[in-house]
């Protein structure tokens, strides 16, 4: 076999063998297949597509590429959530803790922020002294304290697709449904969670823009989560508008440990309680409602014990941008939209996100939104608060979120429902 002939085989539309994939998988792995031949094959796949079967086979030559991590010698049920990202999405870090007070035994894997979407280690990292890069071992030991942990994948888990998402990210091939769905899935798998609740974006912050494709993203997922033996569901939701108040990386832990106390802003504790939910029922877990666990206290003492598990202090002060700058309602009436790409495309040039894979984030960088879609505002009232470390960044944040924000008679814009459909 040789990478030409598994090439042309999808640039002529035909279907991939299992031992096509299984081979090709293989040899990039090893480095005998090149970039430029692995490329060319993810355009092909872009273009032409995959059925069920190859995008079955693919993940699974995937999650063979490394180990799988294996949980059993927790005394409970393992489930995880994954998101396909978006803007002010912090959901994870209430999310994870308040699901382990409820029972649940929560592995995260989890990833750094690339373009205008966050990452939860960024978020986390701010934390002084957290740390994301455990053994298994000691994420053994952090799930045993605190029912929990959010951490890095090793180099071990799914190396495939951590060569191939990084050719996809510079070949334009990152927006195939197959190639997104088997690389999820591969690590959701490989991470050897019992259930799983795929929280699928869609609108302009997120990676599907349409409830279409994001339907089609979201049943492919399920089927390839379903068919390895993980109980998996999948949530639409909105990414029309960011999620809460808060984008950035300390800004977002600050709402996150608002909503662990009780509080926080309604769309992050209505989202954050109904994946609890749902992930607890995924795997089959009956213990404390959700809703009682963030009034009782719970889910705030899994978070302390959580963060501390991992280096970090939760009562550290967090870091803090230099500089602010507000904006204010340029005239009276209803604010009838809040662009998420264009917030968070302006979070990103503020500091929050990067640029490279190799740059660092400012972690006090960000926006604090001061109205939602749907809000009345009256002329020169704050809309926003831009925080960056240097004032040389507001210009072309100001420009990102030129035409993000409208104000108009009455309505929202048509805003899409939190939750869109499961
Ligand atoms: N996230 C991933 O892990 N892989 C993709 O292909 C897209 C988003």
């Amino acid at each position: 076999m040789d990478a030409i002939d598994v090439i042309v085989t999808k640039r002529d539309g035909r279907e991939l063998s299992r031992e096509q994939i299984d081979w090709v998988i293989d040899a990039y792995t090893r480095g005998v297949v090149a970039d430029e031949q692995m490329s060319s094959l993810a355009m092909a796949i872009l273009l032409n597509g995959m059925n069920r079967r190859e995008i079955a086979e693919w993940t699974q030559a995937m999650i063979r590429s490394g180990a799988r991590m294996d949980w059993s010698a927790l005394p409970g049920r393992t489930t995880d959530k994954h998101s396909t990202g978006g803007v002010g999405d912090k959901i994870t870090l209430p999310l994870a803790p308040l699901v382990a007070a409820c029972g649940g035994y929560v592995p995260q894997l989890s990833g750094r922020g690339l373009g205008h979407t966050g990452g939860t280690l960024d978020k986390l990292e701010s934390i002084p002294g957290w740390r994301a890069l455990l053994s298994n071992d000691e994420m053994l030991d952090v799930l045993r304290k605190a029912g929990a942990v959010i951490c890095a994948a090793g180099d071990g888990l799914a190396p495939a697709d951590k060569k191939l998402y990084a050719l996809r990210d510079v070949t334009g091939t990152v927006e195939a449904i197959p190639l997104i769905a088997s690389s999820i899935m591969s690590k959701k798998i490989a991470e050897g969670t019992g259930a799983l609740v795929l929280d699928v974006k869609v609108g302009s912050g997120a990676f599907m823009k349409t409830v279409d494709r994001a339907r089609e993203l979201a049943t492919t997922m399920v089927e390839l989560g379903t068919d390895a033996g993980v109980n998996t569901v999948a949530l639409l939701t909105a990414m029309d508008r960011p999620l809460g108040r808060a984008v950035g990386n300390a800004l977002e832990v600050t709402e996150s440990v608002e909503v662990l106390a009780g509080g926080g802003p309604e769309d992050v504790v209505e989202l954050t309680v109904r994946l609890a939910r749902e992930m607890l029922q995924a795997a089959g877990v009956s213990g404390k409602d959700p809703e009682e666990a963030l009034k009782d206290g719970s889910a705030m003492d899994a978070w302390r014990r959580m963060i501390t598990a991992q280096g970090g202090d939760p009562d550290a002060l967090l870091p803090k941008a230099a500089e602010t700058m507000e904006i204010t309602a340029p005239s009276s009436g209803v604010l009838t939209g809040l662009d998420a790409y264009g917030v968070g495309l302006a979070a990103w040039r503020l500091g929050a996100g990067r640029e490279r894979k190799e740059d660092p984030v400012s972690f006090g960088a960000g926006i604090m939104l001061h109205a939602k879609p749907g809000d009345m505002v009256r002329q020169g009232q704050p809309l926003m608060t831009l925080h960056a470390d240097e004032t040389s960044r507001f210009e072309r944040a100001l420009a990102a979120l030129e035409g993000s924000y409208t104000i108009g008679a009455s309505g929202d814009g048509g805003l899409l429902p939190l939750v869109i459909d499961r």
